[in-house]
């Protein structure tokens, strides 16, 4: 019998037993509160040696093993544990019958691959974001994990801030009234002369230290480049640009702010006009989403100036929402970071403004938390897809220079 026929039979008993998920999966093992969660990596570049810094502090938890295709990051994971076993390929990784969970954080071409080989191996999962670089990936990756009872929980972290669970408490308390627009924006700037995301190519980056095919991931072959390997953000093949980079994170807090299914319509311009150094993806960037119900959200985003930060603006009749962060005071020069309710007078005269004041909770430690208490996280694979599938669109918007409708982008075969 094959793996796959023995999983589905597998699952269909299971199923009819009522314990479906515990059937289909039978390398997962129970966590007590305070057990060692033991951990895998597979990707471990910039992002991931930031989230492994997070993971070391929490406490009872263990990094066991790294998979990465580049012989330099191997290296770099033999200094994080003396006992870390490293691999050059995920799937030896998955087939460690003693990692509980999985940390995600390859280039976001290969999101979808590595989501779905992880969830197949019965392992809990944190996937970065964006979920996937297509809508027809996120379908899958949303399908994968809800036919599973693993966890799953995207690298949202936005979605544990305080200022999302202040907006919720004003918006379910009905302060806000019935909300039209959300405006946001997300800005940065670079030297002259100097591209956002441009990074070095290290020496050794040469074909026989990295697996380019396995970076392909079925992409059409070709001789190495160490450029796109290095610097992929910039290029559609492997990348969504700034709006899989950032907007997806701010769309995502207005999604459950808000409560927002997946928008009708996108639609977006733009062009590289900050630094022309041969990047494909937009510096400069306005989005326009349509949702049911009466609501425009856009984003806009420039790479030559910072002043504003980033930050969204809620306008329901009957209140304001403003969250800000990394805004400079015009008067200071520092960068401010708050969210505030400001009542709409004409609607609610007797309204007083408030400031928000709940904590950010760390986005890692609730994924260890929920991977031993099998709660739900707090950026679970449903807001990983809605967010995924609104930046698609908006990407797709631009790449044919149309407006696309929800059902043109379902029905597209890739993202160009
Ligand atoms: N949540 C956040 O705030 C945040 C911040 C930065 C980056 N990210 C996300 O993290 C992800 C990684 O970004 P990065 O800047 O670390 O990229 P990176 O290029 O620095 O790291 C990617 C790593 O994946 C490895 N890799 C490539 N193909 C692989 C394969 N087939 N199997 C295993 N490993 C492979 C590369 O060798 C590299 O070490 C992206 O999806 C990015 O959007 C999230």
């Amino acid at each position: 019998m094959t793996k796959n026929k023995m999983k589905r039979r597998d699952f269909i008993k299971g199923a009819a037993l009522g314990t479906a998920a515990f059937m289909a999966y039978p390398s997962s093992r129970v966590l007590g509160a305070n057990e060692r969660v033991r951990l895998g990596v597979i990707g471990l570049g910039a992002r991931a040696q930031e989230l492994v810094k997070q993971v070391l502090a929490i406490p009872n938890v263990d990094l066991a093993a790294v998979a990465d295709i580049y012989t330099r990051r191997l290296d770099e994971a033999k200094h994080l544990s003396t006992s870390l076993r490293t691999f050059d390929d995920h799937r030896r990784l998955l087939d460690l019958k003693d990692i509980d969970a999985v940390i995600v954080a390859s280039p976001l071409h290969i999101h979808c691959r590595h989501f779905l080989d992880t969830l197949a191996a019965g392992k809990d999962l944190y996937s970065e974001k964006t979920m996937t670089w297509s809508v027809a990936e996120a379908e899958k990756c949303l399908a994968a994990a809800k036919g599973s009872d693993r966890i799953v929980q995207i690298g949202l972290q936005h979605e544990s801030s305080g200022s999302l669970a202040d907006a919720k408490k004003w918006i379910g308390e009905g302060m806000v009234g019935k909300v039209t627009h959300v405006q946001s924006w997300m800005s940065r700037n670079s030297p002259h002369g100097v591209g956002q995301w441009v990074r070095p190519v290290p020496a050794d980056c040469n074909p026989q230290n990295v697996n380019w095919k396995a970076f392909l991931n079925g992409r059409k072959d070709r001789p190495f480049d160490a450029n796109k390997f290095i610097n992929w953000r910039l290029f559609w093949e492997f990348s969504g640009g700034n709006v899989t980079e950032n907007m997806v994170h701010q769309i995502a807090w207005i999604i459950s702010a808000l409560d927002l299914e997946l928008p009708t319509v996108a639609y977006m311009s733009g062009g590289v006009f900050s630094e022309p150094d041969g990047r494909e993806v937009p510096d400069t960037i306005a989005v326009t989403l349509d949702y049911p119900k009466d609501l425009v959200v856009t984003w806009q985003s420039t790479f030559s100036n910072s002043h504003y930060g980033l930050g969204e603006h809620i306008l329901g009749n009957d209140g304001t929402i403003e969250h800000i962060a990394g805004e400079t005071d015009m008067v200071t020069g520092r960068s401010a970071s708050s969210i505030r309710y400001y009542p709409e007078k004409v609607n609610r005269p007797g309204g007083a403004a408030l400031a928000g004041n709940s904590r950010d909770q760390d986005h890692m430690a609730n994924f260890i938390d929920c991977v031993r208490t099998r709660k739900p996280p707090n950026a679970p694979v449903d807001i990983g897809y809605r967010s995924a599938v609104a930046a698609h669109m908006a990407n797709l918007a631009y790449r044919r220079k149309q407006r696309v409708t929800l059902e043109m982008a379902r029905t597209a075969e890739d993202m160009s």
